[in-house]
């Protein structure tokens, strides 16, 4: 039996010493390079943050599975082995263009459970937590999902794909028009950990995203969950919605 509160604590310290890194990166120097295409970039600051989190979670469970974004290699996971999902720094684009919003991502997996969420805010410095145990909380105080049913008093959030070119853009853009005319707002971040975070704290109603890595969304699922919210998911194609447990999207 893991001691999911003791190793939420654990992740927690982790997820702040790792902003620490990150925001020392922004008020410093930044280099980018590109990965996948010219807009999928990666930053030193992700190189560091990753590093360090690599090392500290050996140090402390060394008989865990590790699937961190910029060294995975493979996405398969061991369902029966603890394994850690982890987004060193979701929002990377923001990041490279001093934009202050951007996170960590730490979630840890077993048997397809969520047992531990981490994402931390370093620019606001607000640290949203959950474990299988304990209900979601915002820097030690706990949140809810919120109370809205209706599309039409619902601020939502979405995301856009990498590739410009694929269908999952092509129905992110058309489903945003018609979402976009009926409620009262659509934002787009660029930061799908704290976008899942915000609907666990109630001051978005609900999300999707189409084609999402498993690191992106791991930790942000069970802040929603565990603060009274449901979530929605396809492998084919690769989506997911989150909202409050009462959201009626009807045909949207
Ligand atoms: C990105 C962010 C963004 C989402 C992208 C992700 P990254 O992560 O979560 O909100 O729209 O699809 O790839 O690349 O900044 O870690
Ligand atoms: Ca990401
Ligand atoms: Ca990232």
């Amino acid at each position: 039996m893991l001691d999911t509160t003791k190793i939420l604590h654990n992740t927690s310290d982790i997820a702040v010493e790792t902003g620490k890194i990150i925001r020392d990166f922004y008020y410093g120097e930044i280099t980018i390079s590109t990965k996948s295409s010219h807009h999928d970039l990666v930053t030193n600051a992700d190189q560091a943050a990753e590093s360090h989190i690599i090392q500290r979670l050996k140090e402390l469970y060394p008989e865990h599975n590790i699937l961190c974004e910029e060294s995975a290699i493979d996405l398969t996971i061991n369902p029966e082995v603890p394994t850690w999902i982890v987004d060193p720094l979701d929002g990377t684009t923001n990041f490279s263009h001093k934009i202050p919003h951007f996170s960590v991502s730490i979630g840890l997996y077993l048997q397809n459970q969520g047992l531990v969420a981490v994402v931390y805010d370093p620019m606001r410095n607000e640290l949203y937590t959950a474990s299988d145990q304990e209900i979601t909380k915002l820097n030690g105080k706990p949140i809810s999902v919120s109370q809205t049913k209706d599309l039409d008093k619902a601020v939502l959030a979405t995301g856009f794909p990498y590739d410009r070119n694929s269908p999952e853009w092509t129905t992110t853009q058309d489903r945003l028009t018609k979402l976009h005319k009926i409620t009262r707002g659509i934002r787009r971040f660029g930061s799908a950990a704290l976008d899942l975070a915000y609907v666990a704290a109630g001051r978005y109603d609900g999300f999707f995203e189409y084609s999402l890595k498993p690191w992106d969304i791991a930790a942000g699922k069970l802040l929603v969950l565990q603060a009274g919210g449901s979530i929605k998911e396809t492998t084919n194609p690769i989506f997911i919605q989150a909202d409050n447990n009462k959201l009626n999207w009807a045909q949207n």
